[in-house]
């Protein structure tokens, strides 16, 4: 069963980009950690990061199309894309909201998630954990 798991912007910066938030951690240790969760799990996961709207909005386009589940992290988006929104409120299979960081004790922009009323549901706080709770999650429920 394919899994496509999405990160936005700035998450190809993971291992630099403020340690004390997001971890030492790169997103390549990331994709790898989701794809050895989808052996075990059964799930064949591909694993895409973009920092351009319009390139994630057209692979959960593709997920739609596919009837393909998505764990997505949709990182500052979260807060204010109302198209990722209108393109996530069109899916055809389960969708989980990650975030590695809890975004609830962070900022006050961060406490809005403009995608989570339309996502199946959300996981976050967990650092990279939270995307192998989202793969489980995925796994368990009918696609
Ligand atoms: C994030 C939280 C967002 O607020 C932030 O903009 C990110 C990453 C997370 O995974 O903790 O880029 O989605």
């Amino acid at each position: 069963r394919p899994v496509l798991v999405l990160n936005g912007p700035n998450l190809g910066r993971l291992g630099s980009r403020e340690p004390d938030v997001y971890g030492a951690q790169t997103l390549e240790d990331l994709a790898a950690l989701c794809r050895e969760t989808g052996r075990e799990l059964g799930l064949s996961v591909e694993v895409r990061q973009t920092d351009d709207e319009a390139e994630l909005i057209g692979w959960i386009h593709e997920a739609a199309d596919s009837k393909i589940p998505v764990v997505l992290n949709p990182a500052a988006f979260t807060h204010y894309s109302y198209a990722l929104r209108d393109a996530i409120a069109q899916r055809t299979a389960p969708l989980v909201e990650v975030h590695i960081s809890n975004p609830n004790a962070r900022e006050e922009f961060r406490h809005t998630s403009v995608v989570a009323a339309v996502a199946t549901g959300t996981i976050a706080g967990f650092g990279m954990r939270s995307y192998v709770l989202a793969l489980h999650a995925i796994a368990e429920l009918p696609s």
